[in-house]
């Protein structure tokens, strides 16, 4: 009998249920319209006003553009590419590149234009505090941390699996790899993960990096984004003549397609729901590789250091989109013409560092090159961290100025300026995720916190333009309603893409935030004063 099946017990857990229900709603109820209370637009303009005393305006249009594809050239297109198609979507990964740039240019018209309504630090989190009120605020806020925090936790293994890459191989398996990872080699080894120590030490670096103020330059990131388009260029024209017809057919994964086991019988791929074969694979590839192209809305945080954020917010956001899909469409076209998709399912071939696996497998003549772009890949991915990092304690630091989390996430350093606390206690948590759960996990919750924040970033645009429809827009989305619709539906349709345990943990972690907003944020919310 399970534990609901006497119905005595069951009476008394629906009245202690309807006890507790009762008891935050009578605690809450007289307070309620207070969840709802919101920032004023003109206060938060002078608040913005105020703090551009100590902020120069030193970024033109190219600098926007070039620390966007700086946050979102990265991971999502070296890793998660090859683990889209092998996972959901198989060759027609490159329409799953096609879905996720729809909702993706959707939500981006929606960010540039309240990126240049509001250019102020805090993003999509401070948008809404206008619009939807304090409640809806704290939600994008807490969801924000799932974007940046376990985005750099994300990048970070990655950058792992390259350096491990990158040393042949010598890194030992229970040292690169979570607790909850484990595999069995062809000679029949267990390997079990233990802690994942290179991302720790990478992430270690970049937060001492940021205490201690060094912070990129524009040209560095130019550098880097130099760099990085660099290889994804020569490795779309090189490859494309090793591609091999063959590998497109079929071109979405049947739904007969049996589940893959390794030599000890684990299943490590299934297609059998419906978001692993045919077009529902493209959808769940879709949400997969969505990941790639988290980062364009990061240029939003850089609003307070445009020269001109009216007219430059619109084309970082929107230039940085457009450059970063072009290059994700070929690469996915060439990835999965030059490798067969079902060399990334399997963790002894291309799953893990799939580009290197893919140069040095079928394209022997320019197998140098395969160093060259793991290095290069590794510098890419420090900047998307460091870029994570950074954007995740600016929202932390408006955060705590609106009184929502405590004092020590806004405080700076005597000497350094930077908000150090903030940074240690982000290292303690964005390194617990990267040392120990598995990189596809910490991903997902990504893909999920971005997500969310684009949903109710469009549905916030067209809210503000029925509710205060003669604000000043430097930048209006072009038909608004349908296409803050248009980008809240297939944002949405995105998430349900997502696997079911993404979501239970993902609802887990925002069941959290209400509490901590119930117990802590209410009561301290500068809008109390
Ligand atoms: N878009 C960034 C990446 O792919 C987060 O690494």
């Amino acid at each position: 009998m399970g534990p609901f099946g006497n119905c005595k017990i069951k009476n008394q857990c629906i009245r202690i249920i309807n006890y507790f229900t009762s008891y935050i709603i009578i605690k809450y109820q007289i307070n309620v319209m207070s969840l709802f209370r919101k920032k004023s637009l003109e206060g938060i303009l002078s608040q913005a006003e105020d703090s551009e005393k100590g902020l120069k305006r030193t970024l033109g249009p190219a600098n926007l553009i070039a620390l966007g594809i700086g946050a979102i050239i990265g991971a999502g297109l070296f890793v998660r590419t090859a683990a889209a198609a092998g996972q959901a979507a198989g060759p027609a990964v490159t329409l799953s590149f096609i879905v996720a740039a729809i909702g993706c240019a959707f939500a981006g018209l929606c960010y540039a234009e309240f990126a240049s309504m509001i250019p102020i630090a805090g993003s999509a989190y401070a948008y809404s505090y206008v619009t939807m009120g304090e409640l809806v605020a704290w939600i994008i806020g807490w969801a924000l941390i799932m974007e940046y925090a376990l985005g750099a936790a994300t990048v970070s293994i990655a950058w792992s699996e390259y350096l491990n890459k990158l040393l042949g191989g010598s890194i030992p398996y229970e040292w690169c790899h979570s607790p909850f990872e484990s595999f069995t080699d062809s000679a029949g080894i267990l390997h079990q993960g233990m802690i994942n120590a290179p991302a720790l030490v990478i992430l270690l670096l970049l937060t001492l990096l940021l205490i201690k103020g060094t912070q990129e330059s524009a040209m560095v990131n130019l550098i880097i984004v130099f760099i990085k388009v660099s290889v994804v260029l020569i490795f779309i024209a090189l490859g494309w003549k090793f591609i091999n017809q063959a590998n497109y057919q079929p071109y979405f994964i049947p739904a007969t397609e049996p589940a893959v086991t390794d030599q000890a019988g684990k299943v490590i791929a299934d297609y059998s729901s419906w978001n692993k074969h045919g077009w529902g694979g493209v959808l769940g590839g879709a949400a997969i590789v969505f990941f790639a192209f988290i980062g364009f809305d990061a240029v939003s945080t850089a609003a307070q250091e445009a020269k001109n954020p009216k007219r430059d917010m619109p084309i970082g956001i929107l230039g940085s989109l457009v450059v970063c899909t072009i290059l994700y469409i070929l690469f996915g076209h060439v990835l999965t013409g030059v490798a067969n998709w079902k060399d990334f399912v399997d963790p002894e071939k291309g799953r893990e560092a799939s580009v290197a696996y893919t140069i040095s497998t079928y394209m022997k003549e320019y197998s140098w090159l395969a160093t060259a772009v793991t290095v290069a890949i590794l510098a890419g991915f420090s900047s998307v961290i460091l870029v994570m990092l950074m954007g995740q304690s600016r929202i932390f630091y408006t955060m705590s100025n609106d009184g929502l989390i405590p004092k020590a996430f806004g405080e700076l350093h005597p000497k350094f300026k930077t908000p150090y606390k903030s940074n240690m206690i982000l290292f303690v948590f964005v390194g617990a995720f990267a040392a120990f759960v598995p990189g596809h996990v910490a991903g997902d919750l990504t893909s999920f916190g971005t997500l969310f924040a684009f949903v109710l970033v469009s549905i916030g645009v067209w809210i503000l333009r029925v509710k205060s429809p003669n604000i000043e827009r430097p930048f209006r989305t072009p038909l608004a309603p349908v296409v803050s619709v248009l980008g809240a539906l297939i944002c949405l349709a995105m998430i349900v893409g997502l696997d079911q345990q993404t979501l239970k943990v993902a609802f887990a972690w925002m069941a959290i935030g209400l509490i901590v907003y119930f117990v802590y944020s209410k009561k301290n919310s500068k809008l109390n004063s």
